[in-house]
């Protein structure tokens, strides 16, 4: 287990002052100038040292694509996607509303490492508070004179506070670029890619807030520090959230690589009902393939450890589900999410999600035909891979994880329909 000194996140659960005084006291803002002073190549080379890798879901590593933004004199920005819209993905909350100076810290210091000298934050729209909360603190800076043109830090930086209007796909990164400059949000072809030619056309990176959150820490303590967490490729500390059936939800700051059986014991009290009553999980947020108990247990909670079980680690997301649960039910709200969500500007998506939904509804009820389970899964492969972003993939793979793990359930679920339906069939017969 992550000792508490090992935690980057010191005030995660918002019981101590999160104003900048109290976040000066437990060690943010010290020698940020000294940070900044040792120069942008430094700072990436440190980053990519740290084996840091995106904590939005995709897991592309950090220092690589800051090194990506060109060294040309046109204006970089830089975005820090808090939009948080994934089911069972809760972390970036937590960071705004009660640790924000991690974030405004680290915009600074990312800025400097890619030439920005302006940051926007995306914040969800449902994220009232958490916007307050982050405006507050930013205020306290530009107060402090650690935010602006000439501050103490010596990189000259504005960090603008732009609320969304509560849209999945706007958390995809270049639709939140087009709803960034008041566009529809509809993600981009790529490429060009947002280094190159992200907001108004200009050289922009967008990350996740827990990815630039930890980069103050990860340069202070140095970048061997962070990668002694985890195994190769899979390093660092790392912010997971836990939904669902356990005795105690939570959202907790561990090592990489734990397994799911220690997270659970240690930090959740526990499966509701013990271990012989976990029924499945979904792993890393709504998009994730659904895992089988048995094939969970022991999974060690990293890109690694859950491609090793056909699905995949996301943003560390775990949705709990125990034998009460009707997994099939599970999966069409979110097939119904996913329709919901969808932009509608491909046309797999559009009508391929729809589609899904629909069949997915008849398999709760089991008003369906056993072949149709494979044209469903072939349905999946037909809009997996075929949209210009992975809202699609998104929506494809709670559907094959389901059939994958859960077939038999659902042809259980046709032969009870079908059986009532008969016997139902032969009762009016006898009574006409
Ligand atoms: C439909 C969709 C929704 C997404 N939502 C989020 C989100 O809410 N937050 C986030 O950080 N990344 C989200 N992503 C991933 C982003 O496109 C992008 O990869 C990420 O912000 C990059 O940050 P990172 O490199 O720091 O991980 C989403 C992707 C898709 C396809």
């Amino acid at each position: 287990m992550l000792k508490d000194k090992d935690r980057i996140f010191t005030n995660l659960y918002g019981h101590r002052d999160k104003s900048l005084k109290g976040a000066m006291s437990r060690g943010l803002w010290d020698n940020t100038r000294g940070i900044i002073d040792k120069g942008r190549d430094w700072i990436i080379q440190e980053m990519k040292d740290s084996g840091l890798r995106g904590r939005g879901g995709a897991g592309f590593p950090t220092g690589l694509k800051w090194s990506f933004m060109p060294k040309d004199d046109r204006p970089h920005y830089l975005v820090v996607n808090a939009d948080e819209s994934e089911p069972g993905t809760c972390k970036d909350r937590e960071i705004l509303r009660n640790d924000p100076h991690h974030l405004i810290e680290g915009c600074l210091i990312a800025g400097c490492a890619m030439g920005a000298h302006t940051a926007y934050i995306y914040v969800r729209g449902e994220f009232i508070r958490e916007r307050e909360a982050l405006q507050a603190a930013i205020d306290e800076c530009y107060d402090a004179g650690l935010l602006g043109k000439g501050n103490k830090c010596g990189w000259d930086m504005d960090i603008i506070v732009h609320h969304g209007a509560g849209a999945y796909i706007c958390g995809e990164e270049t639709a939140l670029l087009e709803s960034l400059e008041g566009k529809k949000g509809q993600p981009r072809l790529k490429p060009p890619f947002p280094a190159n030619m992200g907001l108004y056309g200009l050289p922009t990176t967008v990350n996740n807030v827990e990815s630039i959150a930890v980069a103050p820490t990860i340069l202070r303590r140095g970048a061997s520090w962070f990668s002694s967490f985890g195994r190769p490729n899979n390093v660092g500390t790392k912010l997971f959230m836990v939904s669902g059936h356990v005795e105690r939800p939570c959202v907790v700051e561990e090592s990489m690589g734990i397994t799911f059986r220690e997270l659970i014991e240690k930090h959740c009290g526990g499966i509701r009902g013990g271990w012989d009553n976990l029924l499945a999980v979904i792993p890393g947020g709504a998009s994730c393939p659904v895992v089988k108990a048995e094939d969970m247990i022991d999974v060690q909670l990293d890109f690694d450890g859950l491609r090793e079980v056909k699905s995949s680690f996301g943003t560390g997301g775990a949705i709990v589900m125990d034998k009460s649960t009707d997994i099939i039910k599970a999966i069409a709200r979110l097939s119904a999410f996913f329709k919901h969500e969808s932009c509608g500007q491909c046309t797999p998506c559009r009508e391929g999600t729809g589609w899904m939904w629909r069949v997915m509804e008849r398999m709760v009820t089991g008003n369906a035909q056993k072949r149709e389970i494979d044209m469903l899964f072939e349905v999946t492969k037909q809009v997996e891979g075929h949209t210009i972003c992975a809202l699609g993939d998104a929506a494809a793979w709670p559907i094959q994880g389901l059939i994958r793990n859960f077939r038999p359930e659902i042809e259980k679920r046709i032969d009870q329909y079908t059986a009532n339906a008969t016997s139902h069939g032969a009762v009016m017969e006898a009574a006409e």
